[in-house]
């Protein structure tokens, strides 16, 4: 008899959809709820719209009363404060790390000193929280410097700074002003590393691990890597920099001795374990950061590009005794487009009517995720209500064909002031 499971996931976002729409193909499932999921998710789980994703007390309730068998947490804040500890106290099996271990993401002081104990290769940093000894740093060291908050500041914490006047300025603003609040009270200085991002994903039951791909974000709002730093403009996945010989090298300098480092320092890492990294012009990895869940938008083309059930790698992990060599299958390439609101990441509107969501999808190879959307006036079809809307994600058998599908898609939805990068995946195609 085939195993049937009762399953929840906490999230709402388009990382949440991308996750509940894999998980629900999983023959494995018996039931699916989301807390709190948005309207989007309705076709394909059960939702909790007054279940927030923060909500605790509320979580682990009705993970008891529902007799769920895996919990598998979407967002960082959760997992920051102790949802996963929560639920096992409880006896219920959870994908996602103790509140010890998403301190690799939740403190960059932290993540620091793990790397620098393990010999995790990463931008050389000091931590200050004294803002006088920090200013009087910058100005000895002098040249460019990355000025980070240490705690989670929803990826806004970050200054790239080109001089120590900037680095002055960056440093007041988050420890005397308190611009990202008691996240930016201590900060973190780090040397400037230069090369091309990527970021890699492993699955870990504390011990052993599987690796997932590499996939590659668009953090600023404007074409060319211009403007705002933004939530993820789109991403796609595989990321050609991380080659064989590249991923090797990840794997061994940077995946293995962080869970192992995690297990020695006595926080077992359970969870996804989403590295990004600087891969310099000798294939070098170096780590920027840690984070703790998967990446947004990251995730849409990863689960759109996996093949077969990734519903017994999560419960093995959560487990701990998953098959290390457990193999899942990658389709050749995806891509995902964000479709953002007008203004987005600053202020902007909501409500406006999405039109063209069916057209979209009428292509076998598209997967349209919701970010930001509620149900439209009446009930009819979906508005906009977020920054981020929508992810256009597509499969194809090469980054090109996945990215002319999903840009395809792209230009038959509607919806006012709609703001779109008409370059997500373009990096990949140029020959390296
Ligand atoms: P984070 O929130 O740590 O991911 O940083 C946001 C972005 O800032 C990264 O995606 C990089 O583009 C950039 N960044 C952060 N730290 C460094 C560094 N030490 N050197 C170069 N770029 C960095
Ligand atoms: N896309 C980057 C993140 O999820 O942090």
């Amino acid at each position: 008899m085939g195993v049937s499971l009762k399953v929840l996931v906490v999230g709402s976002g388009g990382r949440e959809h991308a996750l509940v729409w894999k998980i629900a193909q999983s023959p494995e499932v018996e039931a699916l709820i989301v807390a709190p999921g948005s309207a989007a998710m309705n076709s394909l789980a059960e939702c909790r719209p007054h279940v927030g994703a923060n909500d605790l007390d509320a979580i682990v309730e009705l993970a008891r009363v529902e007799k769920i068998d895996l919990v598998v947490i979407g967002p960082e804040d959760p997992l920051a404060a102790g949802l996963s500890d929560r639920l096992r106290a409880e006896g219920i099996l959870v994908f996602g790390p103790s509140a010890a271990a998403a301190q690799l993401e939740g403190s960059k002081s932290f993540a620091k000193a793990f790397m620098a104990r393990h010999g995790i290769p990463t931008a050389g940093y000091r931590a200050f929280s004294d803002l006088s000894e920090a200013i009087e740093y910058v100005r000895e060291r002098g040249g460019r410097s990355v000025v980070k908050a240490d705690g989670l500041a929803a990826g806004k914490g970050v200054a790239m700074c080109e001089t120590p006047a900037e680095a002055e300025s960056a440093l007041r603003e988050m420890m005397a002003e308190g611009r990202f609040g008691d996240a930016g009270h201590s900060v973190v200085i780090e040397e400037w590393l230069m090369g091309e991002e990527a970021s890699y994903y492993a699955i870990s039951d504390g011990e052993r691990f599987v690796t997932l791909a590499a996939a590659q974000d668009h953090k600023r709002a404007l074409d060319g890597d211009r403007g705002e730093n933004t939530g993820g403009m789109g991403a796609y996945s595989p990321a050609p920099v991380v080659d064989q010989d590249v991923e090797q090298r990840v794997l061994e300098r940077v995946v293995r001795p962080a869970i192992a480092g995690m297990a020695a320092d006595g926080h077992p890492y359970v969870g996804v374990l989403f590295v990004g990294l600087m891969i310099d012009d000798s294939g070098d990895p170096y780590v920027i950061e840690f984070n703790v869940r998967f990446g947004d938008p990251e995730t849409q083309p990863l689960m759109v590009r996996m093949d077969g059930d990734f519903l017994p790698i999560l419960k093995s992990a959560a487990e701990g005794h998953l098959d290390p060599d457990a193999k899942l299958g990658w389709g050749e390439a995806a891509v995902c487009v964000v479709m953002a609101s007008e203004g987005y990441p600053r202020s902007y509107p909501k409500g406006k009517e999405i039109r063209g969501l069916s057209e979209a999808e009428a292509d076998e190879n598209v997967v349209v995720f919701h970010a930001g959307t509620q149900p439209g006036a009446q009930g009819k079809g979906f508005e906009t209500s977020g920054g981020r809307v929508l992810g256009v994600t597509a499969r194809g058998e090469t980054v090109q064909s996945a990215r002319d599908r999903a840009y395809a898609a792209v230009d038959s939805i509607e919806f006012s002031g709609s703001q779109v990068r008409r370059d997500i995946g373009a990096r990949a195609l140029i020959p390296r």
